[in-house]
């Protein structure tokens, strides 16, 4: 992306090559001093899909962009009768693995936690979900067939790719699920799902987060009904995932709510708590993490049945405490979480869905299928992200200390 407007023609590098650079032209040669010849490659990428157009920030524009970029996702992966699909290659894999180990970072972490709920509700295939940086020290025991699925927006990640490179000399097999078509973790894998999200610039991962979890949910879906399974038959992905884009687009519409709340609870304070419970708490770990990076506050997630083990003792008066809700089986869980909190001098912020929503709540978040809740729940998490690091004067896009793409181990 940083030369697009210089070129689009690229040629890949590999480990060990070395690329001379001389009056006479470009050559790329191996340790040995053999050059090689490759062939070079247009990028699918226009100038004007980096441009910030009339936003004051990419985070904002991206954050927008997820409506569209969920319908995006429905029609790369529909065909002609209208209905879900995934390259068969990719299908086989799933339906020929006993086991799938989920492998990311950050953000695309938190994707992979969602994912395992959809892949084992969806398609019944067991899934652990892994950290990169900890996976060469936590290498799980494996079964028979494993299938080691990365997720990651850039594609580059260096903790990731290690992990690809070790599991590629055990001889086992591999998935991407990336945003960057030719990188490198795309290139090294078996097979890769894009996430047609375009180009994500600022540092704080949104689009690609809620695109992997579409992606992921298509990807659960096919392959449980290629295995037969009712819930996946029946159901209508591509209908709920069309509620799912009219949902943020509501949200998206909703900043003047959502900045004023952050105001209210986040503006000056230095610590912060999002609450939540199953997919919620993977929800309130991606949204402490969006609040620490770009607005500096020391956020956590937490799980709310978690809090009285300990964690409670930070509660004190003024404690910004968001709890979400989106599921019914643990509505009332967490609202005596929340009333715990409260009898300490919380803060507290109730971010609840439509359908479990009580008088008194601060946000409403309009329903959505729920087995996809998270791409409905995160966006007011990233809006007020967003406005808490405004508040605060921080630089949303370049935060202090971070980089777009780590690739360093
Ligand atoms: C996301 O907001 C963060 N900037 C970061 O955690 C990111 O998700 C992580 O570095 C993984 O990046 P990847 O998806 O490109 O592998």
């Amino acid at each position: 992306m940083a030369v697009i407007r210089e070129t689009d023609q690229f040629v890949e590098i590999m480990d060990e090559e070395i690329v001379l650079v001389k009056r006479d032209g470009v050559t790329i040669e191996t340790l040995a001093g053999e050059e090689i010849e490759r062939e070079a490659y247009t990028a699918e990428l226009d100038a004007s899909d980096i441009e910030k157009g009339t936003y004051p920030h990419y985070m904002l524009k991206e954050t927008d962009e997820q409506p569209a970029v969920i319908r995006k996702i429905i029609q790369a992966y529909q065909n002609e009768a209208g209905d879900v699909t995934v390259n068969p290659k990719i299908v086989k894999e799933l339906l020929d693995t006993d086991r799938i180990h989920i492998v990311a970072c950050g953000t695309s972490y938190h994707a992979g936690l969602v994912g395992k709920n959809l892949i084992e509700k969806l398609a019944e295939v067991p899934v652990e979900v892994h950290v990169s940086s900890e996976f060469g020290y936590n290498m799980p025991l494996l079964t028979e067939k494993p299938l080691f699925i990365f997720i990651t927006q850039s594609g580059e990640t260096a903790d990731s790719r290690q992990v690809l490179v070790k599991i590629k000399e055990l001889g086992y097999r591999s998935l991407t699920i990336t945003n960057v078509p030719g990188s490198t973790l795309d290139r090294e894998a078996d097979n890769t799902m894009y996430l047609h999200a375009g180009p994500e610039i600022a540092v704080a991962s949104t689009k690609a987060y809620t695109a992997q979890i579409a992606a992921l949910s298509i990807l659960a879906t096919v392959v449980g009904r290629e295995k037969g399974l009712s819930m996946a038959i029946d159901f209508d992905l591509i209908v709920e995932l069309g509620i799912v884009a009219n949902a943020m687009e509501t949200l998206v519409d909703s900043k003047e709510t959502i900045e004023h709340i952050a105001g209210e609870y986040l503006a000056t304070t230095r610590n912060a708590f999002f609450l939540g419970r199953h997919v919620d708490y993977f929800v309130a770990m991606e949204a402490a993490l969006k609040l620490k990076e770009i607005s500096y506050i020391q956020a956590e997630g937490f799980a709310s049945g978690e809090l009285k083990h300990g964690t409670i003792a930070l509660i004190e008066d003024g404690t910004p405490v968001l709890a979400l809700i989106t599921q019914e089986n643990i509505n009332w869980n967490i609202r005596g979480n929340v009333k715990e909190v409260l009898a300490r001098g919380a803060n507290a912020c109730i971010l609840s869905m439509e359908g479990v929503n009580q008088p008194g709540d601060q946000f409403v978040i309009p329903k959505v299928h729920e087995l996809l809740t998270p791409l409905a729940s995160v966006v007011p998490c990233q809006l007020l992200a967003y406005y808490a690091a405004l508040h605060r004067g921080c630089d949303v896009d370049k935060p202090r200390n971070l980089a777009k793409s780590v690739t360093v181990e």
